[in-house]
């Protein structure tokens, strides 16, 4: 059996800085509010005349296949984790298939949308096809626009100065090398608590022409809503469960990790996993400051960075987690 291995990273972030000042002309917020309760102190927000969610995938993508030194004619497999598809169907996978140039080849798309956790299921599902042996080479992305979906107003201050648009890759390939490239990944969800972030409408499952009337459009049940305490709460329990599960599957302690890779939704929250697993600051990777929460694609764009600057070497242990609506959450255990 062959393990996967993430031989190339890259990212795409809009050109457009959004601060918190910039915010604050829109809504009853402040700086001083965003930065305490969150750690965000920018982001970026997408040109609808030039991004969207799949052409910042493919950049990303192309970033990452170049540093691979692969060409884009290997990827046999797209795995794609987005909940800002371009389309409702299909899935933005196929988008960036076609960018790509792979149309031409047929290799299948896969389309995941399990929000912050998203980067890590795909990730996994990716790490299973290498695994069998199906496929030997396989983007995985992760790209989000927010900002669109957002409403810059008073009774959506709480989510809309959180989230940020963006998008990261990496290239996945089989290996021979004993014990290298991702060890273990895992995955869980709780639907219990699908209703306390998630967007209601419009919905499919109700008649036909409530689907999406005039009166949705002036409420909030087209945004997201978030029950922003409980999603905490339940975010520092399962980040930390998730992380000791990666590392006892492979007879690790949190001595070993090298740099922990968290999902970017609140600084705080970074924090308190940071503190409780005992981790000096070189050793969590933290890039919410710059560009909030850009969902499934905060991971990815934090690994490239992390490359970037070096703190990615041979042989570290790379321990990535996430956790989000669904509930769901996840993690990988990477020796890089
Ligand atoms: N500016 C100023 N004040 C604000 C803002 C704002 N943008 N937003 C909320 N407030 C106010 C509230 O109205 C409230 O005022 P009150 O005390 O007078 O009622 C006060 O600040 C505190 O509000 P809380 O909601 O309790 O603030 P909290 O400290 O919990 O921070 C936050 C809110 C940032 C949303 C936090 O709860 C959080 O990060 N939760 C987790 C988010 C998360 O992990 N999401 C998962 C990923 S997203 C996904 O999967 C799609």
């Amino acid at each position: 059996m062959k393990n996967s291995r993430i031989v190339g990273v890259g990212h795409y972030v809009p050109e457009r800085v959004v601060t918190n000042q910039d915010l604050e002309k829109l809504m009853d917020t402040s700086n001083e509010w965003i930065i305490e309760r969150t750690g965000i102190r920018e982001r970026r927000f997408f040109d609808y005349k030039k991004d969207t969610c799949s052409n910042m995938a493919t950049r990303a993508t192309k970033m990452a296949l170049e540093r691979a030194g692969v060409d884009a004619m290997e990827i046999d497999l797209i795995v794609f984790a987005t909940i800002t598809p371009d389309y409702l169907f299909p899935g933005s996978g196929v988008l960036m298939q076609r960018e790509l140039g792979l149309d031409k080849k047929t290799i299948p798309a896969i389309d995941i949308r399990n929000a912050c956790s998203g980067f890590i299921y795909a990730l996994s599902i990716a790490d299973q096809f290498i695994k069998t042996g199906m496929y030997k080479t396989v983007a995985v992305v992760g790209s989000e626009i927010q900002s669109s979906a957002m409403e810059f107003s008073d009774r959506q201050r709480h989510v809309s100065v959180i989230f940020g648009d963006g998008a990261g890759a990496v290239i996945l390939q089989a290996t021979g090398e004993e014990g290298k490239g991702i060890l273990s990944t895992h995955m869980h969800a709780d639907g219990t608590f699908a209703e306390e972030l998630y967007v209601k409408d419009p919905g499919s499952s109700r008649k036909n022409e409530e689907r999406l009337t005039p009166e949705m459009l002036k409420g909030e049940s087209i945004r997201a809503h978030m029950n922003g305490n409980l999603v905490f709460k339940h975010a520092i329990v399962r980040f930390i469960e998730v992380i000791m599960e990666a590392l006892n599957t492979n007879g690790k302690t949190k001595d070993d990790i090298d740099l922990l890779i968290p999902h970017q939704a609140n600084l705080r929250i970074s924090n308190f996993v940071q503190q409780k697993l005992g981790l000096s600051d070189d050793r969590i990777y933290n890039n919410i400051q710059r560009y909030g929460n850009t969902t499934a694609a905060t991971i990815p764009i934090a690994l490239s960075e992390a490359w970037e600057e070096g703190k990615l070497k041979e042989n570290d242990l790379v321990c990535l987690a996430a956790f989000g609506s669904g509930f769901t959450w996840a993690s990988a255990l990477i020796n890089w």
